[in-house]
């Protein structure tokens, strides 16, 4: 394992649970792996700009028909693309916001699932144009969205970043969740230790799991 791209999607820098998860997994694999490169992609400090129309339009030309300027408009998300297809470890860190991924994560993938890049439309459907690799997403909510009786909420989240990873070639995804914080200090300190624990008990796995 060379690679492990860890992207931040809250707001809330030190102070965010899901950031704190996701730093422990990235710790927890350089234990491992100790000279993995990280490269980091912080989206809550520096969130990805909204699509313009020069995007779409340059997304949306033949590779050999774009101009020098259309180029320049996909420099970012070629930039984002090149990170997670370099990576053989993706380790995410990102809050719930209204049931589902915060507009920064939103805008990250809008950059990432390109057709004619990352995926290809088929008479079958879509076809994933990356290799398949380990995608670890930690995830920190107010209230619960997983855990049986106290659940009062829907969840657009997991079931949306298995989709979309899986319309780029990426199927192996799993997720940790921190959940109910920001309320009751104790109920935080044992979602956090029990997400601790969780990825101590599997790192192993993740980081054997070699990148296709
Ligand atoms: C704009 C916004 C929307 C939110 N929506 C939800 C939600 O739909 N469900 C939920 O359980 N918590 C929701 N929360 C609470 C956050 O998920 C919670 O504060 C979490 O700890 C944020 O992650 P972080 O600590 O990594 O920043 C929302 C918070 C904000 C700021």
């Amino acid at each position: 394992m060379n690679h492990i791209l860890h992207i931040e999607c809250s707001p809330r820098g030190a102070a965010s649970f899901s950031s704190q998860v996701a730093r422990h997994a990235v710790q927890a694999l350089l234990r491992e792996h100790p000279n993995a490169r990280v490269i980091e992609r912080s989206l809550g400090d520096e969130p990805p700009p909204h699509m313009s129309l020069g995007f779409i339009g340059a997304a949306f030309t033949e590779p050999h028909a774009r101009t020098e300027a259309q180029r320049g408009l996909l420099a970012y998300s070629e930039a984002l693309i090149a990170e997670l297809d370099a990576a053989d470890v993706v380790v995410i860190g990102t809050p719930m916001h209204n049931y589902t991924a915060p507009s920064s994560l939103k805008a990250w993938i809008d950059y990432v699932v390109r057709v004619g890049r990352t995926f290809n439309v088929t008479p079958q459907g879509k076809v994933g144009l990356l290799g398949d690799r380990p995608v670890l997403v930690a995830i920190a909510s107010g209230g619960f969205f997983s855990e049986g009786e106290r659940v009062r909420q829907p969840d657009y989240l997991t079931g949306y970043l298995r989709a979309v990873f899986a319309t780029i070639g990426i199927r192996n995804v799993e997720f940790v969740t921190v959940e109910g914080m920001g309320r009751d200090r104790e109920r935080e300190a044992a979602m956090l230790e029990r997400a601790r624990h969780w990825i101590d008990a599997n790192v192993g796995r993740l980081a054997r799991t070699q990148a296709a």
